[in-house]
């Protein structure tokens, strides 16, 4: 009888962890930014390693853009690519804790979109829809930017 009463409760143990575990990977660490937006919580090297990522993914929009308007399709291939979901992986798991699951869901959205620019340029060739995809995609920059903020924890 003893030892049941220790499952259950080692049971209700588990279920509390997991609730905390799962509570923590949706909203991340953020706190809330004096400029209004939120501030999510992360180490220098991990800020650096993500301000990094971003200006490529600034670098390689702007990379799209001219090759396009040089109709050089295996170029735009090449690049979207490289911002795709495959570049993901260099993302250390670490941070996967700490960004909020919206964010994240953004981030993945932002990275299929690159995908589906480096399929269509080679499927299509079609500047103008090229174009278009680059638009769409950078809404999603937009929309994460007015949002979120990076900052070092406990600074
Ligand atoms: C999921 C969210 C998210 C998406 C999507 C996103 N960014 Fe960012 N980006 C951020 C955050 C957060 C910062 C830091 C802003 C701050 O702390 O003020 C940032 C910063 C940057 C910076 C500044 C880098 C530096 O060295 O300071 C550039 C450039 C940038 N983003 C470009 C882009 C471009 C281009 C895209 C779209 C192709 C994009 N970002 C999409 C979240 C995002």
């Amino acid at each position: 009888m003893k030892s049941c009463k220790l499952s259950w409760l080692l049971v209700a143990l588990l279920l509390i962890v997991v609730a905390v575990f799962s509570y923590k990977f949706t909203v991340g660490e953020v706190k809330p930014s004096d400029d209004g937006r939120l501030a999510v919580q992360l180490s220098k090297d991990e800020r650096n390693g993500l301000l990094l990522e971003m200006r490529t993914w600034l670098q390689n929009s702007q990379a799209i853009l001219a090759a396009v308007s040089s109709q050089d399709f295996a170029a735009v291939a090449t690049i979207a690519k490289s911002s795709g979901m495959a570049a993901e992986a260099a993302t250390p798991g670490s941070l996967f804790r700490k960004i909020p699951v919206e964010m994240k869901a953004l981030g993945f959205d932002t990275r299929k979109k690159f995908d589906e620019i480096a399929t269509d340029a080679e499927r299509l060739k079609n500047s103008q829809h090229t174009i278009e995809q680059i638009s769409i995609a950078m809404k999603n920059c937009v929309a994460c930017h007015a949002t979120y903020r990076f900052v070092v924890a406990g600074k």
